[in-house]
């Protein structure tokens, strides 16, 4: 027993031909191994340094959680994503996200897009970070040239085709809203619902024939390179989203809703049971009278809505005032 077991082991050290052969054999498939995942396509190598420079590293937090494939992005659809670009740190971005997350169908993807000061404040919450370990939310800070200090570069980056070949390569649908916009859980329609549409989001008035206003609202990015393959915005002008809106409109072959479809949201032209709200500031500038200024409707939306109360300046209950009618 003893003999035949040192005569086996000593015999995994003789060298044959045989064995010589082989070692060679697994020592090329293991340089393979190793220099194979290094051919990417080469198409978007250019962009990709830039995407990966932007992208905030992954929280080192511990999830209890199977990942279902290497890279946990693959369980969302590459193709839609939820955008904000916000560089104040504001103090309800964590909840607003949070919110944003559990109301827009499962299978998008969140980017939010900041400022060093808003991306650490949005980063530091666990739920945000469980958020960004489970691919569901990035969160990026761009890179010089870029520039989101103001809302003019917001429009100037949006109305960029390079921010969309950059930092959203394969994306063909953008929900985009602000940090004084919201969803309500309460609609009973899916932002899925929209997806024909290369542009919905809130009408201007009521004879408004599009709604234009970009606040809360859905873009298709094929019709955004379509507008900007021929046409370019100047500094200082019209916001973004007067400016593409009324570009899109007059594409041929584009689907924007006309007034018999139900816009995506309220924003100066009422309609209930609105998948969402775009309250301008938050109502720290006057809001719209049609819809706002009547106490009945106002009862009508925030029952139908409650999360407004998340982006609106409110009172507490205690500091109401007293006398009846006010
Ligand atoms: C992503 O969503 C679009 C629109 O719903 C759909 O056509 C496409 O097949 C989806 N992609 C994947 C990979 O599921
Ligand atoms: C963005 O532009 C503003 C005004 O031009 C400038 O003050 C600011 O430093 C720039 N920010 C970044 C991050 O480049
Ligand atoms: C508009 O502003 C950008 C920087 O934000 C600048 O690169 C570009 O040259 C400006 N365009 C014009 C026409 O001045």
């Amino acid at each position: 027993m003893a003999a035949a077991l040192s005569s086996g082991t000593s015999s995994i050290f003789v060298p044959s031909r045989a064995k010589i052969l082989l070692f060679i054999s697994l020592a090329i498939t293991w340089w393979f191994a190793s220099v194979l995942p290094r051919y990417k396509p080469a198409i978007q190598e250019k962009f990709k340094a830039r995407l990966d420079d932007a992208l905030q590293a992954l929280p080192s937090i511990k999830v209890d959680w199977n990942r279902q494939s290497h890279d946990p992005h693959d369980a969302y659809n590459a193709s839609k994503v939820a955008l904000m670009i916000e560089p104040r740190p504001l103090p309800h971005l964590v909840p607003h996200l949070l919110h944003m997350i559990s109301t827009v169908p499962p299978d998008w993807r969140f980017l939010f897009i900041g400022s060093a000061e808003s991306v650490v404040s949005v980063g530091r919450a666990y739920a945000t970070q469980y958020q960004q370990v489970i691919g569901k939310l990035d969160l990026m800070v761009l890179p010089e040239p870029w520039n989101i200090s103001s809302k003019e570069h917001v429009f100037r980056t949006l109305t960029d085709a390079r921010f969309y070949d950059e930092f959203l390569p394969s994306v063909e649908w953008i929900l985009k809203y602000e940090s004084d916009a919201i969803l309500c859980a309460n609609s009973d329609r899916s932002l899925n619902e929209w997806l024909d549409w290369s542009w919905v989001g809130a009408p201007r008035t009521f004879a408004d024939q599009f709604p234009g206003n970009g606040g809360l609202s859905l873009r298709r990015v094929s019709a955004i390179r379509r507008v900007l393959s021929f046409q370019a915005r100047y500094n200082d002008s019209e916001p973004e989203d007067e400016w593409f809106s009324k570009r899109i409109y007059l594409l041929p072959d584009v689907k924007v809703a006309l007034p018999t479809d139900q816009p995506l949201s309220v924003e100066d032209v009422y309609f209930p049971d609105a998948m969402g709200y775009h309250v301008r500031d938050g109502g720290r500038t006057p809001l719209n009278y049609q819809v706002w200024g009547e106490p009945g409707q106002r009862g009508a939306i925030f029952d139908y809505c409650p999360e407004l109360t998340m982006i609106m300046e409110m009172k507490l209950e205690r500091e109401r005032c007293l006398s009846a009618g006010t």
